[in-house]
């Protein structure tokens, strides 16, 4: 079955508490929290002490997708904050290897991110020591962006990557993802979808997010 994680940075700010509890209450699976650093990516989102908030609420795992330069600066700061899988951006690291072993070594689960634009096969001597791949279907630093279809055929590309290299790594696709494109995404060998827009622009949050869940 798979994993509905729900992108935090599209919920009211003004009102966090009440969309966490949402997310605590529905058929959710894990919080995905988008920290942005305005530089490599072009918005700034939330940091460390909001994650540390949030932690106090949720009563999932806290899925903390870093778009940050340099990442490894504050993966230890993160999982202090309360992270329970952290992904770094490969075209963010200039030595990937040694993030993703960092990120381990705190106890949190690896991911590594690749935008849209980035092949597969970057990932070919990696993918066995990665507990998950996020693969970007919009361009990073905004939510409610259009999906780019060429994901369908990655997810495809990754699945035979990880099978290939006998690799655990689970699949998460972020961006633009719906009620329309999610079962396809799954069928391809989708394990987690983030859903950000689909779930806190609708009437009924609770009710698409079980939607999102059972098709
Ligand atoms: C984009 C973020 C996403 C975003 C998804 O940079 O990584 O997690 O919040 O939002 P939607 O589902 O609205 O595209
Ligand atoms: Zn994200």
């Amino acid at each position: 079955m798979h994993l509905i994680a729900p992108s935090l940075l599209s919920a009211d700010f003004l009102n966090l508490e009440k969309d966490i509890e949402m997310v605590n209450r529905s058929q959710a699976d894990w919080f995905h929290l988008d920290v942005m650093d305005g530089v490599f990516v072009p918005n700034i989102s939330f940091g460390l002490p909001v994650v540390e908030k949030i932690k106090q609420a949720a009563l999932k795992p806290l899925d903390v997708h870093l778009m940050i330069v340099d990442p490894d600066r504050y993966i230890e700061r993160f999982r202090k904050a309360g992270a329970d899988i952290i992904s770094v951006h490969a075209e963010a690291c200039t030595h990937l290897h040694r993030s993703v072993f960092l990120i381990k070594n705190t106890g949190a689960k690896a991911g590594i991110v690749l935008n849209p634009h980035s092949p597969v096969c970057l990932l070919t001597e990696i993918i066995a020591d990665a507990d998950m791949v996020l693969l970007m279907s919009v361009n990073p630093g905004f939510g409610g962006q259009k999906f780019i279809e060429n994901t369908y055929r990655k997810v495809r590309e990754l699945k035979e990557l990880i099978l290939k290299k006998n690799s655990a790594s689970l699949i998460e696709i972020d961006g633009g993802v719906d009620l329309a494109n999610a079962p396809l995404l799954v069928r391809e060998g989708a394990d987690i979808l983030v859903t950000g827009n689909t779930v806190f622009a609708s009437s009924n949050p609770e009710e698409t997010i079980r939607q999102l869940k059972n098709f």
